[in-house]
């Protein structure tokens, strides 16, 4: 399996404060069979430091050298339509520079301003993912502003938690709603400590698979993180999304 979403670094973020605990959710992450785990570090403008990310991040990759994973950097990019520096670090921002870039929003706040933002990305050859989407308040209570994010061509990431029930029954119907619609791309652990990927990966991958089937809950723990650290056309996902929507309607 493959988990393109994971505070797996230490002291960069909310997840592991030192080295020992990311070595043990690698240790975790593979003992449950995930080969891959995309690092993802909260990015908010003048808040975390990218050097840091990066020094961190290269002593990680020395000290798991014992462990059959393979440890890739990405980064968790608050959606700030009004930061220029996003634009502007697009590249370094985006999956091993693959053309995707993973955006969180404000769980709270309409997200509509981000279309825009999400469409400037997109204009660049930039595929924009989306993170957790059954936690936004305003896509569950009104789904057309979520459809206008798959209209644009986002790519879309539920978290394992959410599938277990870990936020409520209603992210969890939510969630089990967008699986069964096929707007789902893939499941993360955003996994910020080994429990949490002990307490909520597995059981997360049996109910997609009793929601869906496994071959369908195949291409959400794999295929398509696959796919994208491959690297994607960019051109695909926009003519996906949009069956996809007048599948719905
Ligand atoms: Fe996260």
């Amino acid at each position: 399996m493959i988990d393109i979403h994971s505070h797996i670094i230490h002291g960069v973020d909310d997840g592991p404060s030192n080295i020992t605990e990311s070595l043990r959710m690698i240790k975790e992450a593979e003992r449950l069979g995930i080969g891959t785990v995309v690092a993802s570090p909260h990015y908010q403008e003048s808040v975390f430091s990218l050097d840091r990310v990066d020094e961190n991040f290269q002593e990680l990759l020395y000290k798991a050298q014992d462990y059959d994973v393979t440890i890739n950097l990405w980064y968790e990019v608050f959606a700030n339509p009004n930061s220029p520096a996003l634009m502007r670090n697009r590249k370094k921002l985006s999956l091993n520079r693959t053309g995707t870039i993973l955006f969180e929003f404000p769980f709270n706040a309409q997200p509509q301003k981000c279309v825009e933002l999400v469409w400037k990305f997109r204009m660049q050859k930039i595929t924009p993912i989306i993170a957790h989407v059954e936690r936004n308040r305003a896509f569950i209570n009104k789904i057309e502003y979520f459809v206008a994010f798959i209209k644009a061509g986002c790519l879309i990431q539920v978290d394992a938690a959410s599938i277990v029930g870990v936020y409520g029954p209603k992210i969890k119907e939510f969630s089990k709603k967008l699986v069964q619609m096929k707007f789902v791309d893939m499941v993360a652990s955003n996994a910020h400590s080994a429990m949490d990927y002990a307490n909520w990966y597995s059981e997360a991958y049996k109910n997609v698979s009793n929601w869906v089937g496994k071959e369908d809950a195949g291409l959400l723990f794999h295929t398509n993180a696959k796919n994208i650290l491959e690297g994607i056309n960019n051109d695909d996902p926009v003519h996906r999304n949009i069956l996809r929507w007048e599948r719905m309607v």
